[in-house]
């Protein structure tokens, strides 16, 4: 199906590629981004952190940092302790440490905080900190976490005996063990899909101004979710005056979020004690260094993945059991249902009968997380799981992975489809996804030429990733961060002049909401999108929303909009019906003007009606234009892809190149091709990256080994092949515009498609599986190992 649009190039709706409203102050550097805020009487602070991973503080003294000239205060954790804000909640009910009073658990952990009068002097102070510790060995290994011998690391928690934090299953236990037990096939790997950042361009910062005159706080900071901060605020701070009436947070421009800016971390909070007891405004902007080794991490999952089916490639049952590393703390940003997020997606695009899925999470000496970096909620390493099992089952029994998957795709005609875990599939056609991405790219002419060059002794590989995601968090029945629900709000005022601002809950961190959300204002209601003003991230204007992560803003917020504006056209309609006479069912709507059926000449522009409800409206109506709709979604949307990858291998070094790389989406309608085309490249390169570069490496003693950008390979536009994108739609029923979220689908379903490409070009030496990052260096080891070199 493609997309028609239905609105004109001037009106700019749905499907148009109207350029992004926010480039103009961003390509003039005029982007206005935390660090640029500079307010009267600023200070600033740094951030002393622990060089152990587990270590007790046996004394700080700061003696010589406070003679610093410039230096103002060294706040501790016995400081916060005052006020009872040296602990604060983690966004899964976990708890966490502002500041530790005793106890360091990770490598790169806030010890003490610096206050000074320029961000030189924090810094010079923070050398000047001397901190005695007494050094214990780390736990680092998760399996190893739960030997009885190891040491319990949250002794805070009353009771607590192991390193254990939860347990989570779902499927049907038996019955998978039964087709398990009776399958002709049985493939199982072990797979690690490790501990990665998300390495935004900007890192992580605030300044927090609280106003002791008016016992108000208005914290500026790179949040993707300013509202859901505001309450935490409260929560964390209430006690001493921070109710939430006196607490605004506005998050400005920001530079990437993709996940990891969610969470809360201890310096926001310090910032705002900081500020709240000494009366100046402080500014915190993390390093480079700081933001890789201490923010929190995405990922770091051990899965032991098995697929059960018949000789001839239908697949029957999956059971994946997973041991989850957390770190010293659970701040993942998971619905509270759901601590392994959306991972029971892992049974995937594919029709069969039933799987058992558990998963444990474990406590280490690590920084706190498992975000969902650029990803709703573990769907990432469930893609994974899903796809390298459908690549490994078909290179078991030697049938095209290609065939294979068509074999056993689940039929456009069965959506919605419900899963085994739980999930109503909205709708979904996995078949014209592949056969798109195949013919894109020769697949047929690729294996003929991969048989040439077999004979050859030539490595070349060709990797398939046919996946459903799952976004749009959440229908409130089972959604909620911290008990609130997972809506998503849109506030809509039309000026008497025909132009409006429309204010959102989610938060932008370049995705364009300010061209898209207008877009579908524009689609709606016939007013130029370029007319429309989009505001978000100040909480004391917009609605309240949870905020922008997991691709869910297109599926709430999105949605939110589409409804407040069908209530204002319904007001358009009653004025319409007002000033030309007639009745409401007379008249029939075109982007942008109510006319009567059958004499089109009697008509009212959108503009005239708007200016009437300020002017002229009927008796009895309420004036104005201004509509708000918080959008409580039916279920969530399931977009999907068809990624198809080429690699060629130099057997003598190891050495990768990314051939070609075909990537078609499903994102159902499309409110602006440019913007998706935009979202899928950038996330194409983020799903390199993990597949074969990316990894955040610890040593025994917990020392992070690759905690600067000179060892943490990002990809660049170097590393990045030529992308080759194109899509097919499938609307989503439930959604107001049919439209499905995307941002995160690039991410999710590139790395099994390297993956499977690298594996597929390596199997003829027997080697069936490598953990990502797959590097030169382990290509190379596993040739060697199975004496192909
Ligand atoms: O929540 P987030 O904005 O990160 O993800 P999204 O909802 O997938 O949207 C990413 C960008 O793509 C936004 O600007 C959307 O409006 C746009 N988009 C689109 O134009 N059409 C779609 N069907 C989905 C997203």
């Amino acid at each position: 199906m493609t997309q028609v649009c239905k609105t004109s190039k001037a009106i700019g709706g749905m499907g148009h590629s109207m350029k992004r409203k926010e480039d103009g102050r961003f390509l003039q550097g005029k982007g206005n981004y935390v660090d640029d805020i500079k307010l009267d009487g600023m200070l600033y602070m740094d951030i002393v952190r622990s060089p152990y991973a587990y270590a007790k503080i046996k004394k700080i003294d700061s003696e010589a940092a406070l003679k610093v000239p410039g230096v103002l205060a060294v706040i501790t954790g016995r400081d916060l302790e005052q006020y009872n804000l040296h602990w604060m909640p983690t966004l899964m009910s976990d708890t966490q440490m502002v500041l530790p009073t005793d106890t360091v658990m990770y490598q790169a952990q806030e010890v003490a905080a610096i206050i000074a009068t320029s961000r030189y002097a924090a810094r010079d102070g923070r050398e000047a900190v001397r901190v005695e510790y007494e050094v214990m060995k780390p736990v680092i290994d998760p399996f190893k976490a739960l030997d009885p011998s190891a040491p319990v690391l949250r002794t805070d928690k009353p009771g607590k005996t192991d390193n254990h934090i939860w347990h989570w299953e779902v499927g049907d236990k038996a019955r998978t063990e039964a087709v398990f037990a009776s399958a002709d096939v049985v493939v199982k790997e072990q797979m690690h899909i490790p501990r990665i950042h998300v390495a935004s361009i900007e890192t992580c910062g605030c300044v927090a101004d609280y106003s002791k005159v008016n016992n108000h706080l208005t914290m500026y900071m790179t949040t993707q979710a300013p509202h859901a901060i505001r309450t935490v605020i409260a929560l964390v701070a209430g006690h001493v005056g921070l109710t939430e009436e006196k607490v605004r947070v506005i998050s400005p421009d920001i530079g990437g979020g993709f996940g990891g800016k969610v969470p809360v971390y201890p310096g926001y909070v310090i910032a705002i004690a900081a500020s709240f007891l000494i009366g100046k405004p402080v500014k915190w902007i993390e390093d480079r260094s700081e933001n890789l080794q201490a923010d929190s991490f995405a990922r770091d999952y051990h899965i032991t993945a098995e697929m059960a089916g018949t000789k001839d490639g239908k697949i029957l049952a999956t059971r994946f059991k997973v041991l989850a590393d957390h770190g010293y703390t659970d701040a993942s940003a998971n619905p509270s249902k759901f601590p392994t997020g959306m991972f029971s997606i892992a049974t995937g695009s594919y029709d069969y009968g039933t799987t058992f899925m558990e998963a444990d999470a474990i406590y280490t000496n690590k920084p706190p997380g498992g975000v969902a970096y650029r990803c709703s909620f573990r769907v990432t390493e469930a893609v994974h799981a899903i796809e390298r099992m459908t690549d490994r089952y078909a290179l078991e029994i030697g049938k095209d992975p290609a065939q294979l998957r068509f074999d056993n795709f689940i039929p456009k005609e069965a959506f919605p489809w419900h899963s085994p875990t739980g999930w109503i599939y909205d709708s979904g056609d996995y078949e014209a996804g592949l056969r798109k991405a195949m013919d894109a790219i020769d697949y047929e002419g690729l294996r003929k030429e991969q048989t040439e060059k077999r004979a050859k002794g030539e490595l070349m590989g060709i990797g398939i990733s046919t996946f459903t995601e799952v976004v749009g968090a959440g229908p409130s029945k089972d959604f909620d961060i911290l008990g609130i629900k997972m809506f998503d709000s849109a506030e809509i005022r039309v000026h008497p002049t025909g132009k409006a601002i429309a204010r959102f809950g989610t938060k932008s961190q370049g995705q364009g909401h300010e061209t898209t959300y207008a877009q579908i204002i524009a689609e709606e209601l016939g007013i130029p999108a370029e007319n429309i003003q989009i505001e978000e991230g100040d909480t004391d204007t917009a609605p309240y929303g949870l905020g922008t992560y997991a691709s869910r803003s297109t599926p709430t917020a999105g949605a939110a909009a589409a409804v407040a504006a069908r209530k204002l056209r319904d007001k358009a309609r009653k004025i319409a019906a007002y000033l030309l006479e007639v009745s409401e069912d007379d008249l029939e709507w075109e982007p942008g003007k109510f006319f009567v059926k059958g004499a089109p000449e009697k008509s009212k522009t959108i503009q005239e009606l708007v200016f009437a409800a300020y002017t002229n409206h009927p008796q009895g109506m309420e004036a104005g234009f201004e509509a708000t709709h918080y959008y409580d979604p039916p279920n969530l949307t399931f977009p999907s892809g068809a990624y198809i990858c080429v690699v060629d291998i130099d057997k003598e070094t190891g050495e990768i190149k990314v051939r070609r790389f075909v990537a078609i989406d499903d994102c159902g309608n499309i409110i602006n091709p440019m913007i998706v085309q935009g979202q899928v490249h950038g996330g194409l390169t983020q799903g390199i990256a993990p597949a074969m570069y990316e990894s955040l490496i610890y040593d025994d003693d917990g020392n992070i080994l690759n905690g600067t950008l000179m060892d943490y390979l990002v990809p660049t536009a170097v590393e990045s092949p030529n992308w080759e994108t194109g899509h097919t739609i499938t609307p989503s029923p439930h959604h107001p515009i049919g439209a499905k979220g995307v941002g995160e689908s690039p991410t999710v379903g590139a790395p099994p498609a390297i993956a499977n490409a690298i594996v597929d070009a390596l199997s003829p030496y027997g080697i069936t599986h490598l953990d990502i990052p797959i590097t030169p260096f382990k290509v190379w080891k596993a040739l060697k190992e199975k004496g192909a070199i």
